[in-house]
C-alpha cells in the first residue's frame, strides 16, 4: 500500500485527481468506480477543472457509484444520484448511459444486486476505484462486521454512520437506515484502489485501516490485502499513523510522484 501525506484537503483533492487523470491518459475508456460523502468533492472539482481547462476526456469512461440510500427517489438532494449529478456528472462530459449508480427504489433488490455485479463484469471490471472511509473505518456502506469477500447487497447502516450523516438531513429520523452497496469484495476486484481522508475526524480509522490488523470491523483495512491501493490524507487524517515519517520519506524520495 502506498500511503501519500497532503498538507492539506486541497493538496489531497488535486493528488487524487491526478492518479485519476493518468489512469484516463493510459486508458481512455477507463471504468471508474465513483464515491460520494464530503470528501471526495475537491477531487471532482479538481477532475471538472481538468476537463474544462486541460482537456481531460471523459467521452469514452463508464462509472459505478459505490452506494446508494435505500428509499430516496433520485431526486432527493440527499440520494447519491443527486449529488453525483450535482457535483460532477453534469460538468463532464460521461455519456448518460455509461454512467452506473445503484437503485434505491427497485422493487427487487437481490436481483437488481445481481445484476449491478453483472454489469461491472460485463464493463470489464473496474480500473480505479475511488473511496471515502467513514469514521467507524468503513468503505461503501461495508458497515463494520461486514464480510470481507461481500458482493453488492443491501446493507443496514450502523448508528455511528446515522449519526454521522444525520448533518445532511432535516432531522435525525430523515437519515435511511438502509443501503446498498458494492461489498468488500467487489471493491477488491477494482484494480486500483484510491482512498482519500481527510481531517481529525478520520484519524483513528486511518490508522486502524492502514496500520491495524486487517479485520472486518474495519472494512477499510481490506484494502491492505489489495495489490495497488494509494491512500492520500491530509494531515489531520493521518496524525495517528504511526509510520507517518516513513511515508514521508518515501513519497519524498518518488521520483515522478504526482505533487500538484
Ligand atoms: C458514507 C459513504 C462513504 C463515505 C462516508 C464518509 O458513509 N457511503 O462512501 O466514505 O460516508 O463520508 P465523508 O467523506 O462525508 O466523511
Amino acid at each position: 500500500m502506498e500511503v501519500i501525506i497532503q498538507r492539506d484537503y486541497e493538496q489531497m483533492s488535486k493528488t487524487a485527481a491526478q492518479i485519476v487523470a493518468e489512469v484516463l491518459n493510459t486508458k481512455p475508456n477507463a471504468v471508474l468506480g465513483m464515491a460520494t460523502g464530503s470528501t471526495p468533492l475537491g477531487l471532482y472539482q479538481e477532475l471538472v477543472r481538468l476537463h474544462k481547462e486541460a482537456q481531460l476526456d471523459f467521452s469514452r469512461v463508464t462509472t459505478f457509484n459505490l452506494d446508494e440510500y435505500v428509499g430516496l427517489p433520485v431526486n432527493h438532494p440527499q440520494s447519491y444520484h443527486y449529488f453525483m449529478h450535482e457535483h460532477f456528472f453534469q460538468h463532464v462530459n460521461i455519456p448518460r448511459h455509461n454512467i452506473n449508480i445503484p437503485s434505491g427504489t427497485t422493487s427487487n433488490y437481490p436481483a437488481f444486486c445481481q445484476w449491478y455485479e453483472e454489469r461491472i463484469a460485463e464493463c470489464g471490471g473496474i480500473d480505479l476505484q475511488i473511496l471515502g472511509i467513514g469514521s467507524d473505518g468503513h468503505i461503501a456502506f461495508n458497515e463494520p462486521g461486514s464480510s470481507l469477500s461481500s458482493r453488492t447487497r443491501l446493507k443496514t447502516l450502523s448508528k455511528q454512520t446515522i449519526d454521522d450523516n444525520a448533518r445532511f438531513f432535516e432531522h435525525r429520523e430523515g437519515v435511511p437506515v438502509y443501503a446498498i452497496t458494492m461489498g468488500v469484495g467487489t471493491i477488491l476486484d477494482a484494480r486500483k484502489l484510491v482512498l482519500v481522508a481527510s481531517g481529525k475526524a478520520k484519524a483513528k480509522a486511518i490508522a486502524q485501516a492502514v496500520e491495524g490488523p486487517v479485520t472486518s470491523m474495519v472494512t477499510a483495512s481490506a484494502i491492505q490485502l489489495h495489490r495497488d491501493a494509494i491512500v492520500i490524507a491530509d494531515k489531520e487524517a493521518a496524525a495517528d499513523l504511526t509510520m507517518r515519517d516513513y511515508y514521508e520519506f518515501i513519497y519524498a524520495a518518488k521520483p515522478a510522484a504526482p505533487k500538484s
